[in-house]
């Protein structure tokens, strides 16, 4: 029999340097007004120089932990959602087990942007449903802030950093929660809606790269807008009716916190009133991979998402990525 899996922890690390909009009407043609009415974002926060993703990542991680009551020996797995790791070798998983001291784990990221975590959870959940994984670690972490080209208006004041994180158990009964379904899918065709050109095989570190700011983020922001609404909605409903379930039962939806229209919308779709959207995209915008965990981890600490409650989460990314899972607290 598959064995069940919870969520013990949760922990979450956000910078401290708060980005206001008015930081981009002095280096864009923006406003404040357009960037709240067309995103709901008001500021995000954002590394100081220096800062790398294991350094969100594992004071992240470490609040989980704490929560979970679990010694970092114990992990089995650690799987980090990341697309802006600390280098491109080796993986900030690896990074993160040793400042944590996680001796006895596995550790691996899955770089699949915004539904990174989304990703982490569907494959800790195969690794444990046998048993031979008993604790696994799961965080969803992104610095979007030095891969943006603070020229492009269209993508620079929509983003944030931060990293969120779950530790993962066998379920000890009904109260103590359960992660009911994960659904990942991807469509290789639409890679070219967002990518992040330079730095890798096909342009490697150059001048040329430099010169011509393949370093940043590319964005056919508008198509992305429509698939987001259309991929996280089939995503989700998918996931509702194979748990046989009514969206109406669901405590707290928490999409990908993007965009306050496309979340608006999806749960529009959805009909899940937005009394029952986490939202946090007003204060730290797209933290990609981090806005689920983040944003799960506050809900929890701040008492709202309660032991039992019914949770969707989904998320849609570059790749192009989606995916949702659906769990009781
Ligand atoms: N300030 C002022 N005007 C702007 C800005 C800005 N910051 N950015 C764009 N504009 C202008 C455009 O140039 C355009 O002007 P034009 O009509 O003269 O050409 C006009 O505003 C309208 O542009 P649109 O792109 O149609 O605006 P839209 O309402 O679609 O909003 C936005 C743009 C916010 C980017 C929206 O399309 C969006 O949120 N898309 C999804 C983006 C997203 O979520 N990406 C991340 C997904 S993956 C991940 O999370 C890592």
């Amino acid at each position: 029999m598959k064995k069940k899996i919870s969520i013990k922890g949760t922990g979450s690390y956000i910078p401290n340097r708060i980005v206001p909009n008015s930081y981009f009407e002095k280096m864009v043609d923006t406003t404040d007004k357009w960037i709240i009415s067309r995103t709901g974002i008001q500021s995000r926060r954002m590394i100081e120089p220096g800062q790398a993703m294991s350094d969100l990542a594992t004071p992240a991680s470490e609040r989980a932990l704490e929560m979970a009551e679990l010694p970092p020996e114990k992990l089995d797995l650690i799987i980090v959602g990341t697309s802006t790791a600390d280098m491109l070798s080796p993986s900030t998983a690896c990074l993160v087990q040793h400042r944590l001291g996680a001796k006895n784990a596995v550790a691996f990221d899955v770089n699949a942007a915004c539904p990174g975590f989304i990703y982490g959870l569907a494959i800790a959940q195969k690794f444990m449903q046998d048993g031979s994984n008993r604790h696994v670690l799961v965080v969803g972490g992104e610095i979007v802030s030095n891969r943006i080209d603070f020229k492009d208006r269209s993508t620079c004041v929509l983003f944030g950093d931060g990293a969120g994180a779950v530790v993962l158990g066998h379920s000890n009964g009904d109260r103590d929660g359960e992660i009911l379904s994960t659904l990942i899918s991807s469509d290789g065709d639409l890679w070219e809606l967002l990518y992040l050109p330079g730095g890798g095989s096909r342009n490697p570190p150059s001048y040329r790269m430099l010169d011509e700011g393949l370093q940043y983020v590319r964005m056919q922001g508008n198509e992305v807008f429509k698939y987001a609404i259309r991929t996280m909605t089939d995503a989700a409903q998918k996931i509702i009716k194979s748990a046989k379930i009514t969206s109406k039962e669901i405590d707290w939806f928490i999409p990908h916190q993007a965009n306050i229209r496309i979340m608006e919308e999806v749960a529009k779709r959805l009909e899940i009133p937005m009394q029952k959207v986490i939202v946090t995209v007003h204060k730290y915008g797209n933290t990609s991979a981090a806005s689920i965990p983040t944003a799960l981890d506050e809900a929890v600490r701040a008492g709202k998402v309660k032991r039992g409650d019914l949770i969707l989460v989904n998320s849609f990314g570059a790749g192009f990525t989606w995916g949702a899972a659906l769990f009781r607290y």
